[in-house]
């Protein structure tokens, strides 16, 4: 299963995925990397990783120029699944009906509750007994599409915020590839029938 991860920040996620994919056996393969920010630290992992990457600014370009760009880039590459991976750019419904069902992305809360990008500090807060990381079908609102795994963080009265943010992170970086290869199985499955 071919995946294009997109990232505009850290790429904690992406490197965590790059890791778990290196092994052969693995039926999830990156493709390249797209970043819309120039100074995202992801890009650095792409070159680490030997991976392709298109830098492409989405400061002073319109979104459907932007998209029309990548959607040309990605044409090379025979992607079965995009992968957003701390992306902060909302994509148009025209790009998701292109890739429909195939655009997953990671959000660091239990959605529904806490959408948006302060969810992490939102539960701290509100001093939640729980809070976790989604992996969900993108669709055309804000962190709304449906969901394909959860998995749940219960918080220690002692934690500090930055503790929580490592625990979500930890979760974050086990549980991506697992699902990425859980679907590259089911699509095995249904390619055999
Ligand atoms: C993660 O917490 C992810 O859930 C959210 O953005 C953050 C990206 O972190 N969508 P990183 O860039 O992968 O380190």
């Amino acid at each position: 299963m071919n995946i294009a991860l997109f990232a505009s920040g850290r790429g904690s996620n992406v490197q965590a995925i790059l890791d778990q994919t290196q092994p052969d056996h693995v039926p999830v393969q990156a493709q390249c990397l797209v970043c819309n920010d120039p100074d995202a630290p992801a890009i650095d992992l792409a070159k680490d990783y030997s991976l392709p990457c298109l830098v492409l600014p989405s400061k002073g370009i319109s979104r459907s120029d932007w998209e029309a760009e990548v959607l040309a880039y990605l044409s090379q590459y025979e992607i079965d699944y995009i992968v957003l991976a701390g992306f902060m750019r909302l994509l148009s419904p025209n790009f998701i009906d292109h890739f429909k069902d195939r655009i997953l992305n990671i959000h660091p809360s239990l959605l529904p509750k806490y959408p948006g990008t302060k969810s992490i500090e939102e539960a701290y807060d509100n001093q939640e007994k729980e809070t976790g990381v989604t992996i969900f079908y993108v669709d055309a609102g804000v962190d709304t599409g449906r969901i394909i795994d959860q998995r749940r963080v219960k918080l220690d009265p002692d934690w500090s915020l930055a503790d929580l943010e490592d625990q979500i992170h930890r979760v974050e970086h086990e549980m991506y590839t697992q699902v990425l290869i859980q679907l590259a199985q089911e699509g095995e499955d249904v390619n055999d029938r």
